[in-house]
């Protein structure tokens, strides 16, 4: 037989149903157990794992909880900025991918291209973890499968609505509700629906997911609503972008238009008065700073699965 290649968390589509439910309900046990992650919950091992992070663009969020994460499991966390090494004077990703396997245990990326993700993992003889690129987040939307689940129960049957631009957040969105079962509306306008790729890859997999360019629409008997920054890092279309999607605002009236015990969710950062108003934002439907600090509970989970094997 051949040999098992390494765990990569590239996408969540890649990944099946039932492993992506082991992996929330481990968040889950992850999050009760606190700062000690105990052994049962521990892969073998992770005492001599270091996970390398780099970064070829910004974050708070993503840095921290998986710097954080790996000390909490026994591990421990590199992180580079990709101008500190020789990947940013020209270095190719493949090479990159080999040297690194070498010394660290894994390998996690927020990557411009999506290309240099794919790259990397196929390259690389460690697990590959995507930590965003352009055209998905699958990390953050564990964290809010998470979130979901803690303040409504179990994810499958149920309704989130994704009010915004058809971004990388939204494609994993689309991703999830295939996998885990739920159904999801996305209001964007047509110039910024998700690409054609992830659209077909829904239909194909039959996923219950709807795209109109209404947000009353969307939200309508939702469980959930979600949305996110107007421009993403390295759009430079930003006055474009902020007159497309200023009726795609979340505010007190769109979120009165979901379900009565609905939650608001948000990646962050935030930007008050465009996306999402003050009052949504620190109203009492919002859980995004259960959804910031879940990142670093599933992504404990992530860990483990991918040094798990
Ligand atoms: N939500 C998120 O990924 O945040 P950072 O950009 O701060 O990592
Ligand atoms: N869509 C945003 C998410 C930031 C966490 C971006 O790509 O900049």
């Amino acid at each position: 037989a051949a040999k098992q290649g390494p765990r990569h968390f590239l996408d969540i589509a890649d990944l099946d149903a039932e492993t992506l439910r082991k992996i929330i309900d481990n968040a889950h046990a992850m999050k009760r157990a606190g700062k000690r992650v105990p052994a049962d919950l521990r892969p073998k091992g992770i005492e001599d794992c270091v996970l390398v992070l780099i970064f070829e663009k910004p974050s708070t969020r993503t840095r921290v909880s998986f710097d954080v994460a790996m000390r909490q499991l026994g591990g421990g966390a590199l992180t580079l900025n990709h101008d500190d090494l020789q990947l940013g004077r020209g270095e190719s990703v493949a090479d990159t991918a080999r040297v690194l396997s070498r010394y660290a245990d894994g390998i996690m990326i927020r990557a411009n291209a999506h290309a240099t993700l794919a790259e990397l993992a196929r390259h690389a003889t460690i697990p590959v973890i995507n930590g965003l690129t352009e055209k998905s987040h699958p990390c953050q939307i564990m964290a809010d499968i998470q979130t979901f689940e803690e303040h409504l129960g179990p994810i499958k049957g149920r309704t989130v609505a994704w009010v915004g631009d058809g971004n990388n957040v939204a494609v994993s969105w689309m991703h999830a509700a295939v996998r885990f079962g739920f159904k999801l509306r996305l209001a964007c306008p047509k110039a910024l629906y998700p690409e054609a790729e992830f659209i077909d890859w829904v239909r194909r997999e039959k996923g219950n997911v709807e795209i109109s360019t209404d947000p009353n629409e969307a939200v309508k008997g939702a469980d959930c609503v979600v949305t996110d920054t107007w421009v993403s890092m390295g759009q430079s279309d930003a006055a474009k972008r902020k007159k497309m999607l200023a009726p795609y605002a979340v505010d007190a009236k769109l979120m009165s238009k979901a379900n009565k015990n609905a939650i608001f969710m948000h990646c962050l950062p935030a930007y008050r008065g465009h996306e999402v108003s003050e009052e949504v934002l620190e109203g009492l439907q919002s859980v995004v700073f259960d959804e910031a600090e879940n990142r670093l509970h599933a992504q404990k989970a992530i860990l483990a699965w991918c040094f798990g094997g």
